[in-house]
């Protein structure tokens, strides 16, 4: 075998728990183990028939070629109706780019910005891609702490500490991965204020926007001023129970669009052409299989805050948003690490430790209750159970 020499940079370039604990529960159910599913990060519905007949039929009637790189004009069209309809701002398709999956538009817009050297704030805890790829293309991820205090929201004086001269983005995400909070219209509020005032782009992860289980879904692009500074990213892979479809988009300036746009056309050339054509559908047609799953969360999540804080050593806050609850264990396991293992391993329950997430996760665990509420029941009692044997161990 050739000795392989790899880019300094790839040293840099971060994995995702979620896939690594699912591989190593994977090789656990293949020696014969049963393992309770609480790491996954997508909602275990399918695609809704309308949405998948569409796309069936786009394929029948040839819809199998490139597109133009930043999303055919449809596409763009149905999506700034739909941003401008539930942000309350007005989108033009041509500030729309259509990736596949939210994850290509965050990573084409950091490489599109940031120079070495260049700071990013990133909320941490928080979903790895953002640190991953700051730190991949030379510039520092500088972590805004999350604290269970503070709801596990943006505190405005971290925030102003923590800027410097060479601050040039501020990732935001909300509702959270692996929080599940959300910022209040408050929070934006003092957010933009700072953000206005340091001449910052924000990067606004708004992926989980529809999985809210209060009021209504606030984005920072709406303020008064934000709009020319804010990069708008979500998609389908959540609401509608389409991960694998690989869908998602941004929301940006023109200048910012067209830049983000040249990456992905290096990259991709383009997003799936009937996989757009199914992106339409799931805009424009029934909801309510959205609203449905929606309200199966909500009780999934009562069952699991529940669960989780008549164990003792366990407190848990109740999210507002998202499928993920990040329970307190720190009595059990100051780092939250070990117990993580020991629940795999002893118990047969697949979860994150909160590090998973950046080092303020310290102290946490990591739930996702996109599973059948019988596997989170059965996953609960389990839970209870390695926690005692887990602090009698150590006694
Ligand atoms: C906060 C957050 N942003 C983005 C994504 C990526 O979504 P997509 O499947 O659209 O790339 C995820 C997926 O887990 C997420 O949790």
């Amino acid at each position: 075998m050739p000795a392989y020499r790899f880019a300094q940079s790839l040293s840099r370039l971060g994995t995702e728990g979620a896939f690594e604990v699912l591989a190593r529960a994977r090789e656990l159910e293949a020696q014969g183990r049963h393992i309770i599913h609480f790491q996954i990060g997508e909602p275990d519905f399918d695609t809704p028939d309308n949405i998948k007949e569409v796309a069936t039929r786009a394929l029948r009637e040839g819809d199998t070629h490139y597109t133009p790189a930043a999303g055919t004009a449809a596409t763009r069209a149905a999506i700034a109706e739909y941003v401008s309809r539930t942000r309350g701002i007005v989108v033009d398709p041509a500030e729309v780019v259509v990736t596949p999956g939210a994850k290509p538009v965050m990573v084409g817009l950091l490489l599109a910005v940031l120079e070495p050297g260049d700071e990013v704030l990133c909320p941490n805890p928080a979903y790895p891609l953002y640190e991953s790829i700051t730190s991949w293309v030379g510039a520092t991820p500088v972590p805004l702490p999350l604290r269970e205090q503070n709801a596990f929201r943006v505190d405005p004086d971290d925030l102003r500490r923590l800027i410097t001269p060479k601050t040039r983005v501020l990732v935001l995400n909300s509702p959270h991965n692996p929080c599940g909070s959300i910022l209040t219209p408050e929070d934006l509020v003092a957010i933009a204020e700072i953000v206005t005032q340091h001449d910052l782009l924000v990067l606004s992860d708004e992926i989980y926007s529809r999985i809210l289980y209060e009021g209504e879904h606030a984005s920072i692009a709406a303020l008064d001023g934000m709009r020319e500074r804010t990069v708008l990213v979500d998609g389908f892979s959540k609401t509608y129970a389409m991960t694998g479809w690989r869908l998602g988009y941004g929301v940006m300036p023109r200048p910012l669009a067209d830049a983000v746009t040249r990456v992905m056309l290096n990259v991709n050339s383009c997003t799936a052409s009937m996989v757009q054509r199914a992106g339409i559908e799931a805009l424009r047609g029934p909801q309510d299989a959205v609203s449905a799953m929606v309200a199966e969360f909500r009780r999934r999540r009562d069952v699991v805050v529940d669960g989780l804080n008549a164990i003792e050593g366990i407190t848990c806050l109740r999210p507002q948003g998202a499928f993920y609850v990040f329970p307190n264990v720190s009595a059990i396991d100051p780092d939250g690490k070990s117990f993580a293992e020991y629940l795999l391993y002893e118990a047969g329950v697949a979860v994150l430790s909160g590090t998973a997430f950046g080092r303020y996760g310290r102290g946490h665990l990591r739930l996702s209750y996109a599973n059948s509420l019988e596997n989170l029941q059965e996953g609960l009692r389990r839970i209870a159970s390695a926690a005692v044997a887990f602090r009698a161990r150590g006694a």
